[in-house]
């Protein structure tokens, strides 16, 4: 067992585990942030995309032992007051789902997009997406969240 300490959600967590459990089960299994979800075993659809130390990663790509002392943000972070976040929002308006199950990644993977990139024409949109599948395939508003969210200004 390897002590881990990490900011997750803005609250400190230490815990003992495994070193080789996910960052991705780590979330979910022992913090019980279920809003990350694991949809596939071979990095590809990026359904369990969070922030570390503010950009984007696959969880179930990075070890809990690698976000030792990080700060990690998870789709349950973004809300603060009881207000979705602005690209949350986007999503919302935007009907930017169907059935919500790639949306935490989508929407984590969007903001780390927007940070980067305030501006994004369509087509660096679809590129800064290219990570992260959605098998409803309602790609069309996904895409029209994130101008959206870019025309309102939404970054970080
Ligand atoms: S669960 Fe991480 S990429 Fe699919
Ligand atoms: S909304 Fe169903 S997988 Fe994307």
């Amino acid at each position: 067992m390897t002590r881990i300490t990490m900011t997750v959600d803005g609250a400190q967590v230490s815990d003992d585990v495994e070193p080789r459990m996910l960052l991705v089960q780590y979330l979910r299994e022992k913090l019980g942030k279920t809003g990350t979800v694991i949809g596939c075993d071979t990095s590809n659809c990026g359904a369990c995309t969070v922030h570390l130390d503010g950009r984007s990663v696959k969880s179930c790509n990075v070890l809990a032992v690698q976000a030792d002392g990080a700060e990690v943000t998870t789709i349950e972070g973004l809300a603060t007051d009881g207000q979705l976040h602005p690209v949350q929002e986007a999503f919302r308006e935007c009907h930017g789902l169907q059935c919500g199950f790639c949306t935490p990644g989508m929407i984590m993977q969007s903001i780390d997009l927007l940070n980067e990139n305030p501006h994004p024409t369509e087509e660096e949109i679809r590129l800064g997406l290219e990570g992260n599948l959605c098998r409803c395939t309602g790609y069309h508003n996904i895409v029209k969240a994130v101008q959206y969210a870019a025309r309102e200004g939404a970054s970080s």
